[in-house]
């Protein structure tokens, strides 16, 4: 790329806390999505493990692998590190500075109030999460995303409370030291929510999903389980494809194949077992290419290594230029 075609892309920052092995649910709420815009844009992805310890610091021994299987999943699903850089946030001290020098000027009423620390604290009730990191969660976020002076965020509704913060601070920061970080925007996607097997949202901790590198047999036993029309009991009751997962699924993962059947399903002529085979047929033969991939680095340890080591590389280099005038801002 050339230094003029570089200056004209614009920048694109995410992140995701290690997760462990990713599922659907993530495959089209923001992979498929990150996977697009690279093409397009200046993109930094990376694994956010430092978040992970704000509400897991004292399973911090489990961080290294999950974001070990995260990788893989990123890579498999076409995360491409020619083109995006990809990376470990805890290998980028420059986030941490970044976040130690916004803390200064980020009143504590600005987290105290954010909706997202409102809602984890009662959500995790029991949980010892009474830590200052945990407080400081969205302006580590804000840190990651003005590091390199991002355009633009790819996220879910759900973090529209930590860009807003993240603008937040960039105004104040500019306002005290001169114009110096540029004010994000969110790109929400216009990504379906995914319903588990069990219909509710599909996560993780419901233990509803379909991994993407479950195997095929996996995906038979689970689309199986899925719920259907609870009203259609027997073979010979009509269904009503609106209320059924499996057809969601069909809608989402199969438009050419499964979505026609909501008239078949409507009149009783096809049933729950044949229209679940279909799905499954569909999904393994979707999955497959990616988790070949996956397979294979699997056993490239190196290769992997490789991947972060120079994608923090550039990063570095980017977060670096930004310390920098941000500390020629503030007069440091
Ligand atoms: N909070 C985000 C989430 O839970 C993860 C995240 C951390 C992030 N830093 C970020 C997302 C910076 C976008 C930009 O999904
Ligand atoms: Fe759902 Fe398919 Fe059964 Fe209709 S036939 S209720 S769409 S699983």
């Amino acid at each position: 790329m050339t230094e003029d075609a570089r200056e004209r892309k614009k920048t694109i920052v995410s992140g995701a806390r290690p997760s462990g092995r990713l599922h659907l649910g993530n495959y089209i709420g923001a992979l498929q999505n990150w996977k697009q815009l690279q093409e397009h844009y200046r993109c930094y992805y990376f694994i956010a493990d430092w978040h992970a310890l704000t509400t897991g610091y004292a399973d911090s021994h489990e961080i290294k692998e999950s974001s070990r299987e995260m990788l893989l999943d990123w890579l498999g699903a076409g995360l491409d590190p020619e083109q995006a850089v990809l990376f470990r946030q805890s290998e980028v001290k420059e986030h941490a500075e970044l976040f130690l020098l916004l803390a200064m000027i980020t009143p504590i009423s600005w987290l105290e109030r954010c909706p997202t620390f409102k809602e984890q604290l009662r959500e995790l009730e029991g949980k010892e999460i009474n830590n200052y990191g945990f407080l400081g969660y969205p302006l580590l976020q804000a840190a990651d995303i003005l590091a390199y002076r991002a355009d633009a965020v790819p996220v879910g509704e759900d973090q529209l409370p930590h860009l807003e913060i993240t603008r937040d601070t960039a105004r104040r920061f500019n306002y005290l030291y001169g114009k110096t970080l540029p004010e994000p925007e969110a790109l929400l996607g216009k990504y379906p929510l995914l319903p588990g097997i069990d219909s509710r949202k599909m996560s993780k901790s419901y233990d509803n999903y379909i991994a993407l590198a479950d195997p095929p047999e996996t995906i038979r036993e689970k689309v199986r389980r899925m719920i259907t029309d609870p009203r259609r009991v027997r073979r010979n009751d009509p269904g009503r494809p609106e209320v059924c997962t499996v057809y969601r699924f069909q809608e989402i993962f199969n438009p050419a194949e499964g979505a026609p059947l909501e008239d078949s399903c409507r009149t009783a002529e096809i049933g729950c077992v044949q229209c679940k085979e279909i799905l499954a047929r569909r999904l393994i033969e979707m999955l497959a290419p990616l988790q070949e991939k996956r397979h294979s680095l699997e056993q490239q340890p190196a290769y992997l290594e490789e991947v972060l080591r120079e994608g923090e590389k550039r990063a570095r280099e980017e977060a670096r230029a930004t310390l920098e005038a941000v500390r020629g801002a503030m007069g440091l």
